[in-house]
């Protein structure tokens, strides 16, 4: 082969086949399901045709190079990303068959819906308590009785009750980071949301603080949906139950994870996890 006919062959960057798809099932069928969905921020296409369902009860694992739109993607799943100059989407997200992007959405309860969790922990400049009850206070919920149980419930979910109990009326402020995450996810489980969303929530945090995230991710499986990005492909491997593979803005691959790691359907995918590239 000619030098010239060498570059013609290779695939270009831009170039991407249909997705691949070996997903695994839930028996409660699937939470998300999205749709030919694409999004530009003004005249930059940053998410292509994304088409894949997240599944009742299961955890699905958002991975890829920085700046493939992992990020994108999950916030296009609670509307977070509204509020962004220029921003154009075309396609569906259904949420139990509703599409979010429909006329007359309310997306403050869709938001309700759709616990989401930060990189960063967020806790608000309040007591423990407060941080938990925000969401309840904000519908205006004051009985003591119901903040009181939700408070427990929340924390206990977040396996944090233990370590909170005795100073709830304490501010958040002074929890470690790893407690402040454990807060946050605290937080968004007291609205009884149907679906967590969490941005690289363990990015910020120290091993141990890590693996309790990931132990109670581990927990949190079967009673919520939870659609997680991670750069770490360790974690993706250890909390999730179906993985896509993300790579400019293209769904590459998306599959049961231990597939996706061991054995890979795409030469790019096995690329990536085999941290050819990344
Ligand atoms: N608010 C914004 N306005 C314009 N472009 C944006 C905005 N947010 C993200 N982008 C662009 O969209 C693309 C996808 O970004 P996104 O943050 O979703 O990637 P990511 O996969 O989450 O990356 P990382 O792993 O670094 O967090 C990038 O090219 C980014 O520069
Ligand atoms: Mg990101």
């Amino acid at each position: 082969m000619t030098p010239a006919q060498t570059l013609a062959a290779a695939p270009r960057e831009d170039q991407f086949e249909p997705t691949v798809y070996h997903e695994q099932k839930s028996a409660q069928g699937s939470a998300l399901d999205i749709r030919d969905f694409n999004l530009w921020y003004g005249a930059k296409q940053a998410l292509h045709d994304n088409t894949l369902d997240m599944q009742k009860g299961m955890v699905t694992a958002l991975i890829g190079p920085s700046g493939c739109g992992k990020s994108t993607l999950l916030r296009s799943l609670n509307r977070m990303n509204d509020l962004v100059d220029g921003l154009r989407i075309s396609g569906q997200v259904l949420v139990d068959g509703f599409d979010i992007y429909g006329p007359g959405v309310d997306v403050i309860a869709l938001r309700k819906r759709m616990g989401m969790v930060f990189q960063k922990p967020n806790p608000f400049a309040m007591s423990i308590y407060d941080n938990v009850t925000y969401p309840l206070r904000v519908d205006g919920i004051t009985k003591k009785s119901i903040l009181d149980d939700t408070v427990e419930r929340a924390l206990r979910a977040a396996a944090l009750w233990d370590e909170a109990k005795d100073r709830l009326k304490d501010s958040a402020l002074g929890m470690s980071g790893g407690q402040q995450q454990r807060l946050c996810i605290a937080r968004a489980v007291a609205s009884d949301p149907e679906v967590l969303l969490m941005d690289e929530p363990c990015s910020a945090l120290d091993p141990i603080a890590t693996a309790k995230i990931e132990n109670l991710i581990t927990e949190l499986r079967g009673q919520y949906t939870i659609v997680i990005v991670t750069h770490s492909m360790s974690q993706a491997a250890r909390v999730s139950d179906n993985t896509a593979f993300m790579y400019l803005g293209h769904i590459v691959e998306y599959g049961a994870t231990e597939t996706v790691f061991t054995n890979p359907k795409v030469v790019r995918t096995n690329d990536y996890v085999t941290g050819r590239f990344g």
